[in-house]
């Protein structure tokens, strides 16, 4: 299992205004750069905010659904499953995928920062500022994991930053 982050970020770092807030104000070259990563993975992992704001686009997917209402797991139809990430099924259910592409929100990025499971995460941070708004993590204490940037790419002329990182 390799699990693999990919958020966009304001140039204040944060990922929306709100917990209800669609990724609407992302580049048009973030979105095509996000669906080429998610053709690539074999599972999307999506805290159930996040899977509420895109059910739609995420209905076509392979995605587990973080929720804490199941108990432990529960298969919703071939391509969605609910997992509640205190049970024992999370984790071998991940496990079952070579690919796991982590989709957020922030409370689901900040669980495998937690856990020690982020092995890369790709960052596009677009020149827009929300002033407020929700963190890319919001760890309860303070928390340190080291990174080391493999590469970057501007993405178009407004200066849309796609910065690729890996686990020290
Ligand atoms: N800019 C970006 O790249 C980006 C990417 C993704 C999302 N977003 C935005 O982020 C916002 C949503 O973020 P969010 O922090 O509210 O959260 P989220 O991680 O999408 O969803 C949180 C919900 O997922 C479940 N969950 C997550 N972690 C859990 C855990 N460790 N244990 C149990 N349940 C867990 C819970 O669902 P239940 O309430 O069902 O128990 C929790 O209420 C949306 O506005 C979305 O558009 C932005």
């Amino acid at each position: 299992m390799r699990c693999v982050a990919i958020a966009a970020t304001t140039i204040d770092g944060k990922i929306a205004l709100d917990q209800g807030h669609f990724s609407d104000w992302t580049s048009k070259e973030d979105k095509d750069f996000l669906h080429e990563m998610l053709d690539k993975s074999d599972v999307v992992v999506v805290g159930n905010n996040t899977y509420k704001t895109a059910i739609e686009p995420l209905s076509k997917r392979n995605c587990i659904v973080f929720t804490a209402s199941v108990a432990t797991s529960e298969r919703k139809n071939d391509l969605l499953i609910y997992c509640n990430p205190a049970s024992s099924d999370c984790l071998p259910l991940m496990e079952k995928y070579e690919r796991v592409a982590i989709l957020g929100g922030t409370q689901t990025y900040t669980y495998f920062l937690e856990n020690d499971l982020l092995d890369e995460i790709y960052l596009t941070i677009e020149p827009i500022v929300f002033g407020r708004g929700l963190n890319l993590f919001e760890t309860k204490e303070p928390f340190e994991t080291r990174f080391k940037l493999e590469s970057t790419k501007q993405l178009n002329e407004t200066g849309s930053l796609l910065l690729h990182y890996l686990k020290r």
